[in-house]
């Protein structure tokens, strides 16, 4: 499929030589939801800055739906709503002209039904003689969406879409986004909620220190890395591991209750059952036992970790 944007090479110094990218590539296609996580000043917000025009590379080149966003810029951007991760409006304009103003910018003719749809399905509509100043945090975010998608762009960024927004607000926001890809809109976020990116991406991307260290199918990544972890309640507490489990991937928890035994939940051999056989053989009962996979966040924070 033709990628929808094209980053190649791309490297950023900021002026006083600090290299926030290094030689990134990434092509992110057409109708995904794809989810940039990294640890603090990793570099996502200058990697958006850079496809949205606002920052210059220092090499590379980025194509947004074949226009070159340096040279290129106007055609680009028109194709591209950002909600940036600071908040940056008018605190005194009102909602809705706020958001009329927006589409103008892009060169737009006034279009109140499509301004109502976006108002009403951030739950924004009630709001919209307000002046910004006077609503809630979570509103003025939502207010942000609402301004990045008043010109109909194809290509949405979300630089922490759902900081310091409560917990139902976020589900609510999940499926606009969800919304929005169904209509065709290809959408990047970042986040540090990893259970969003779990949620929602189908694909994700790591970036540590300035370097694109992983993209990948969001599934393939947690099979790939993912380990399950067998939990077996005991009958009665043991003092230390049976004798001859020593080397095996076997953890006694703190308080003798459980073992805790790791292993690849796609390996042929998975060895569960020789580990059972062999406990009951040391006269170690059980009692209740399950089994959970690692989440994307262990992996994320073993990946970052190993670098
Ligand atoms: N205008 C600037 N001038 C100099 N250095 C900058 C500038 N903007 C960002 N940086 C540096 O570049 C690095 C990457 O910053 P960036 O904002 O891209 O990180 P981030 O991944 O978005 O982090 P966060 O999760 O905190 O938002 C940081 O070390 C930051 O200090
Ligand atoms: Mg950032």
């Amino acid at each position: 499929m033709q990628p929808i944007i094209s980053v190649s090479g791309l490297s950023k110094t900021y002026k006083g030589g600090f290299q926030a990218l290094k030689n990134v590539d990434l092509e992110i296609r057409k109708g995904e939801i794809f989810a940039l996580l990294g640890p603090n000043g990793a570099g996502k917000t200058t990697l958006i800055s850079i496809v949205c025009g606002i920052v210059n590379p220092t090499t590379g080149t980025v194509l947004a739906d074949g226009h070159d966003v340096v040279k290129d810029f106007k055609a680009a951007r028109r194709k591209i709503g950002l909600v940036p991760q600071e908040l940056s409006t008018d605190m005194f304009e009102r909602v809705w002209d706020t958001v009329k103003f927006s589409r103008g910018l892009f060169g737009k003719g006034p279009n109140r039904k499509l301004l109502e749809k976006v108002l009403k399905d951030l739950a924004l509509w009630d709001k919209r003689k307000n002046k910004i100043m006077t609503l809630s945090g979570g509103m003025k975010r939502r207010v942000m969406i609402a301004k990045a998608l008043a010109h109909e762009p194809d290509i949405l960024f979300l630089d922490e879409p759902t900081a310091g927004v409560d917990v139902e607000l976020r589900r609510e926001m999940w499926e606009m986004v969800r919304g929005l890809r169904e209509r065709g809109v290809t959408v990047i976020l970042t986040t540090h909620y990893i259970e969003e990116a779990e949620e929602m991406a189908d694909r994700i991307g790591v970036i540590s220190k300035g370097e694109l260290i992983l993209v990948e199918d969001k599934h393939v990544l947690m099979r790939k890395l993912g380990k399950k972890q067998l939990t077996l309640h005991l009958q009665a507490p043991l003092s230390a591991l049976p004798a001859g489990f020593e080397d095996e991937p076997l953890e006694l928890s703190a308080d003798g209750h459980s073992l805790v035994y790791t292993f690849d939940a796609h390996a042929d051999e998975t060895g569960i059952a020789a580990l059972l056989r062999r406990l009951a053989a040391h006269g170690v009962d059980f009692k209740d036992l399950q089994t959970k996979e690692t989440s994307l966040e262990e992996i994320f924070v073993n990946l970052v970790r190993g670098r």
